[in-house]
C-alpha cells in the first residue's frame, strides 16, 4: 500500500510543510518569520497573519519538490497544539480544508510529541523504552517511550522552559534574539566556575528555571552599580556560568529519569539541543551511564514539518484519525492531553 501524507505545522514562528511517502521524509520546506526580530520576540498576531500569507506557496513548494500533487495525498496532518491559537488555526483550517476537499483522513498531530517523534525519521530508530528530553523556546519535557506513539510525561517546566532561559538570560546580558546560540558561543570560552547561579530543585523530574534570570538580574544589578563595564569585561564567564547552571538542572532530571526507570537509550529534542555544552555533557554522561544517545539533525530538532509527518505516518497506520471538528489547543493538559 502507498501512503502519502502532507504534514503542515504553524504553532509558532515557522510556517512549515513536509511529505511523506511510506515513512520516508521526501522534504522539509520551512518558512521562517523575520517580522518578529525587531521585537526580540515572536508577537502572536504578527505571526499568524504571516503564516496566512505564507501557507499556500510552502504547501505548494512540498508537493512540488515531491512530485505529486494533492490528487496523490492519502492524508493530511497537522499540528492542533500546542502554540500560539491564532498561528494554529491556520494550519488546522487548511488541512481540514484540504481533508475535506480531497476526501482524505485528516490527522491532528500533538507539537510535543511530533518533537520526540523526530527521532524516528532516520534509519537508525531508538529502542524503547527511549527517554526524550524535549528542550526548545517554549517547552521543556522528560518524555518516556515505551512503544510507537506511547508517550509518558515525567516531568516539565513549572514556569520557564530551558530556552527562555537562555534567551531571557541573553536579553539581560545586551545580546539579541534568540540568545541562546550566543551564549553557547560566548560561554565556549569562559569559566563556567567564577559565578554561580542557584539550582532550582523541584519535586520529582519538573524543572524551573524562572529563578536563574533573576538571579543574574540582581547580579547584575549590583555588579554594574560598583563597575558599569561589569558585563563587558566578564561577558564569557558569566554566559559560561549561567549556561552551566541551566544544563546541570535538566542533567540531573535526565540522569535521575534514565536510573528511576532503568533507561538505556536517550535522545535530546528541540532548538536547545543544538547547544554545544549540553551535546557533550549528554556524550560523558552517555559514556559513564552505557546510554545510547540519539539526538536528530537540527533540522529536525526545531520546529518543522518533518516531525509532524512522521508522527502522521504512524497515526495513519493505526488509523488514528481527527474530526473536522477538532479545535486548535494553545497548551496541553496533564498528560500531554489535548483536553476535550
Ligand atoms: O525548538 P525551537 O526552534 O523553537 C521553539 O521554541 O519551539 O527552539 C528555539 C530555542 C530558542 O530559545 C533558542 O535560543 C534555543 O532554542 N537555542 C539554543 C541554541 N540554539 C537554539 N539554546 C542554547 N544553545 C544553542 N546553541
Ligand atoms: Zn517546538
Amino acid at each position: 500500500m502507498r501512503i502519502n501524507i502532507l504534514a503542515i505545522e504553524s504553532s509558532c514562528d515557522e510556517t512549515a510543510a513536509a511529505v511523506i511517502l511510506n515513512g520516508k521524509i521526501l522534504n522539509n520546506i520551512i518558512a521562517s518569520q523575520s517580522v518578529h526580530t525587531t521585537f526580540g520576540g515572536v508577537v502572536p498576531e504578527l505571526a499568524s497573519r504571516a503564516h496566512e500569507k505564507k501557507i499556500v506557496s510552502v504547501v505548494n513548494d512540498a508537493l512540488t519538490s515531491a512530485g505529486i500533487s494533492i490528487r496523490d495525498l492519502d492524508g493530511v496532518a497537522y499540528t492542533r497544539g500546542p502554540g500560539l491559537i491564532g498561528s494554529l488555526h491556520v494550519g488546522a483550517s487548511f488541512a481540514k480544508g484540504l481533508a475535506l476537499a480531497q476526501g482524505i483522513p485528516l490527522i491532528e498531530v500533538n507539537h510535543m510529541q511530533a518533537h520526540v517523534m523526530a527521532h524516528f525519521l532516520p534509519e537508525q530508530k531508538p529502542q524503547f523504552p527511549f527517554l526524550c528530553l524535549t528542550v526548545s523556546g517554549g517547552h521543556t519535557q522528560l518524555v518516556l517511550m515505551r512503544d510507537m506513539l506511547q508517550f509518558e510525561l515525567l516531568g516539565q517546566t513549572r514556569d520557564d522552559a530551558a530556552g527562555e532561559a537562555f534567551d531571557k538570560g541573553a536579553k539581560i546580558l545586551g545580546l539579541p534574539y534568540p540568545g541562546g546560540p550566543l551564549i553557547d558561543k560566548l560561554a565556549a570560552s569562559g569559566n563556567p566556575n567564577r559565578f554561580r547561579f542557584p539550582h532550582t530543585t523541584m519535586p520529582g523530574y519538573d524543572f524551573s528555571f524562572s529563578g536563574i534570570k533573576t538571579a543574574l538580574l540582581y547580579m547584575l544589578r549590583d555588579e554594574i552599580a560598583k563597575a558599569p563595564d561589569f558585563i563587558e569585561k566578564n561577558l564569557n564567564d558569566l554566559c559560561a556560568g549561567y549556561q552551566q547552571r541551566i544544563l546541570g538542572m535538566l542533567m540531573e532530571k535526565l540522569k535521575q529519569a534514565a536510573e528511576d526507570f532503568g533507561i538505556k537509550t536517550v535522545g535530546l529534542a528541540g532548538g536547545v539541543a543544538a547547544n554545544s555544552g549540553l551535546r557533550s555533557l549528554l556524550n560523558k554522561e552517555a559514556s559513564r551511564y552505557g546510554w545510547q544517545v540519539h539526538i536528530p539533525d537540527f533540522g529536525y530538532c526545531t520546529d518543522n514539518a518533518a516531525m509532524v509527518a512522521i508522527t502522521g505516518h504512524y497515526k495513519f497506520l493505526q488509523g488514528s484519525f481527527s474530526e473536522l471538528s477538532a479545535v486548535p489547543v494553545a497548551s496541553l493538559g496533564p498528560d500531554m492531553a489535548f483536553g476535550s
